[in-house]
Parts: C-alpha cells; structure tokens; sequence
C-alpha cells in the first residue's frame, strides 16, 4: 500500500465508535487492505470509473481516493455506513489533499484545496458521489468495481447482474470477503454473469474472488422477486373476504431485502396478533384530531412500520386501516425501495424513509398511534441488539400517550424491561416455542418521564 493510502486509513475509526472497544468492529479490515492492494495497480493504470459497493466504514473508497482514484462513486445499503463514510471522509480529508499535493509536487494543489484543518459540516470535495439507490448511473461506464462480499447470495446476485450489464465490458470486480463466510456457491454466482472468474490467494484469513468479462447472454435480472402471501395470518390480518379466490398481499423484495420475497416467522406470528392492536379502522377524516397531532396529519390516526424491510407489515396496516397515515422506514436501501414497490403492487399508499431506527420520520413526537416492531438481531455477520433498543427509543418518543408498541422477538432476547423503560408498561400477548409478541403502552408521567 502507498503511504499516502496507508496514511488515509490510520485516520478512519469505526464510526460511531471509537475503536477503542476490544470486541468491537475496526474501521479498516483485512479484507479492505487486500482490495486496495490488489485495485492499486489497476487504478494507477486507469484512475476513472471507479465504483466501490457495500463499503463499510469508508477504507475502500478513501483508499481508492488515496491510491490516486480520480473519482469514486459509492453506493452503501445502510444509511449507518453512509454516515459512516462521511464522518471519516471528514477526519481523513486533510490528510488525502495533502497526499495528492505530494503525489503531483508537479502540478501542486491550489492552497484552498488544502484546508488546515478538516471542514466538520461542509461538504468534503474529495471526488466521490455517494449514491444512495442502488441504480444503473451508479454503475454506468465503470471499470473497476471493489465489493465488500454481502452476507447474503441474493444481494450478490443482484449486484453481479447488474454489475455485468452497467458497466463497462472491460470492468473488472474485485470482491472481498471473510474465508470462513466464503463458499463455492458464491463463485458459482459470479460465473452466472461473468465469463472470467477466479480467486486470490488468501491473506490474513481474507480471499477475494476477482471477475471478469461480463456475459454478453444473460437472461432478465432476477431481482426484484415478486411473491403472493396467501397465509392465514395475513388474510386475517388484511380482512381479506373469506374465501376470495384472489384474496392476499404482494410482495416485492430486492435482493438485499431481509426474508426475501417471503413471510418472515416472527413477522407472521406477530400477524397473528393482528386482531388484538388497537382499531383504527374508521373511515378517513371522521376520527377526532388527537390533542398529540399536529394538523397537518388531519386527526387521521398514524402507524408505523419501524424497520420495514419488505414492507409487509406496512402494506398490511395500509390495507387494514384505509383512513390512517402510514409509515415504513429502514436503514436499507434495498428494503426502502422493496416497501415502496411492495405498497404499489398491492395498490396503497405509504411514506417509506431510509433512517436509522427510524431517525429521518417525518413525525413531532407523541403523534402515532400504533408502531410494529419485528426488531433486527444481526449487524451483518455480528450479533446485536444496539438497533432494536434505539427502535424502542424511537417508539418511546412518537407513540402518543396510550399509544401502543407491538413488538416480535426471540424469546431469548429478554427485552420486556427495555420496553418498559423505553416506552411504558409492557405485557406479554403470545408466546411460542421460538417469538414471544409484546404490547407496550405508552405511558407518560406528569413531570413527562415514561
Ligand atoms: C427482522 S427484519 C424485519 C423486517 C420487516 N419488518 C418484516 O417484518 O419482514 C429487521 C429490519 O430492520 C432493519 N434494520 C436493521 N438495523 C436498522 C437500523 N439501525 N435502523 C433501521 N432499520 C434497521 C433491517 O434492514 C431489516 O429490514
């Protein structure tokens, strides 16, 4: 690696902490070292069109910068990594434009472009774009992409396929990822939309598979996948007319989308409950204006989708309460747009926002009336419960006093007291060898403490 890149990435910290955690993530891994040695060559060859995916915390796309990359455009599914990318962008910014200075001591940088300091809230113009949808301009014309491997075969396929028909021809992919989370299945994915396809050598328990020579015969992409949910659970729960023959809800799922095109357990356990959440299915503009509800929401009762995904349970509340506001958010891009497509292709309507735990709704707080929770239990590869106690948070401060939560989650996950304290009173309604479904109240004391 030059110094100039190595300089870069000593900068980064694992945002939003500080590495400092024994068994926390590090901002610069050895998967993300390999990529960049093995891109460093053919960047300094071809310094344009290079696009980096799934960066987790910023060191594929400064390294790239820093290797002498023109510019980079970027596309990360969680708006947490996006974050991310900017706050290191920020702290790393000095330290590239004096990297570039050097590298072209010929041809030196205007001293305005070399801040003393790195700018804290403006714009750091580095050279990359961030993209936050996955979408062809992304990947328009490009000629080297670097890819942190996605945990899941789906999202890769989705990648691949579009990689090999945006790019250009001569593009080559260079995915990174763990050996232990490496299989075969994962080259046979590859060779499904490149001619080429091979692996490095391993290095600190890191492997790259490298692809290239997009197949010019393939078939239409995979993803988005479209399936009809005709379960029980949400025929009951969308008060689909007993024995409609075209009775159900569709569901159109990305390939980075959680449960696929399919209904996730705990998510149909909790459907399961449907006809014990509070009712707001009176007609539109009849329902008094809550004393809690701006006007703009027109006394119409409000409910949210904490952590969409697909956007189940969002379209299920859409269609079981035609007169309410809903809201679908998730940190994920795929997700987001897999909800929006999913509320169409069942003909209701949502307002679906990428956020983490919900932190972009457009909602004063106190203003809903009812928020589902099928909280997420994995970061990745990790196991971690940080995101659903912000979710609870979140509950806590946008359900209006007696507003309710209804949460889904894995017995083992103990979460009664969390809920408690995040959002009020909280009881157990069903419980299974596997989920347990709770309803919390929103309870506001009167020095205004939950
Ligand atoms: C268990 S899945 C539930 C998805 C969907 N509600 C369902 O029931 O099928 C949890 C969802 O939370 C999302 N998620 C994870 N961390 C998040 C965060 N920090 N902010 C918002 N959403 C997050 C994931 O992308 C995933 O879609």
């Amino acid at each position: 690696m030059s110094p100039e890149a190595d300089a870069v990435l000593a900068r980064l910290l694992p945002y939003p902490e500080d590495g400092t955690r024994a068994d926390g993530p590090v901002a610069v891994d050895a998967t993300d070292r390999l990529l960049l040695d093995e891109a460093a060559p053919l960047i300094e060859r071809d310094p344009d069109g290079v696009v980096v995916i799934g960066d987790r915390f910023g060191a594929l796309t400064l390294g790239a910068l820093a290797l002498g990359a023109n510019s980079v455009r970027v596309h990360q599914d969680a708006i947490t990594a996006e974050a991310a990318l900017d706050a290191n962008a920020k702290r790393a910014s000095q330290t590239l434009w004096a990297g570039r200075a050097r590298a072209t001591a010929n041809a030196p940088v205007p001293d305005e472009l070399v801040p003393d300091e790195p700018v804290p809230h403006e714009p750091v113009p580095l050279g990359m774009t961030v993209h936050d949808k996955f979408e062809p301009r992304l990947l328009a014309g490009a000629r080297l992409v670097l890819l942190q491997l996605p945990a899941s075969l789906a999202e890769l396929t989705e990648l691949a396929e579009r990689v090999a028909r945006h790019a250009d021809p001569g593009v080559t992919l260079l995915a990174g990822g763990r050996v232990k989370h490496m299989t075969h299945a994962m080259n046979d994915v590859l060779g499904a939309s490149f001619t080429q396809v091979s692996a490095s050598l391993a290095r600190q328990k890191s492997r790259l598979l490298i692809a290239r020579e997009p197949r010019s015969d393939v078939g239409p992409l995979t993803y988005p996948v479209t399936a009809r949910l005709t379960d029980r659970e949400v025929l009951d729960a969308i008060n689909a007319p007993e024995a409609a023959p075209d009775a159900g809800l569709t569901v159109v799922a990305h390939g980075a989308a959680f449960a696929g095109a399919a209904l996730d357990l705990g998510t149909r356990f909790l459907l399961a409950q449907a006809h014990r959440w509070p009712d707001l299915s009176d007609a539109p503009g009849t329902l008094p204006a809550s004393p809690h509800s701006p006007n703009y929401l027109d006394g119409r009762p409000v409910a949210v989708d904490l952590g969409c995904g697909t956007g189940i349970l969002a379209t299920v509340l859409a269609l079981r309460y035609p007169g309410a506001h809903v809201l679908a958010t998730d940190r994920s891009a795929a997700a987001c747009t897999s909800a929006a497509a999913t509320l169409a292709a069942n003909g209701v309507r949502a307002a679906v926002v990428r956020g983490d735990a919900g932190d972009s709704l457009p909602l004063p707080d106190g203003s809903a009336d009812l928020v589902l929770l099928n909280p997420p239990f994995h970061d990745r590869a990790a196991l971690s419960t940080d995101a659903a106690h912000r979710m609870f948070a979140t509950a806590g401060r946008i359900l209006h006093d007696g507003g309710e939560l209804w949460t889904v989650f894995n017995t083992g996950l103990h979460y009664r007291r969390a809920l408690e304290r995040a959002v009020g009173p909280t009881e157990h309604i069903a419980q299974n060898p596997k989920f347990t479904v709770t309803r919390s109240l929103r309870k506001v004391l009167t020095d205004g403490s939950v």
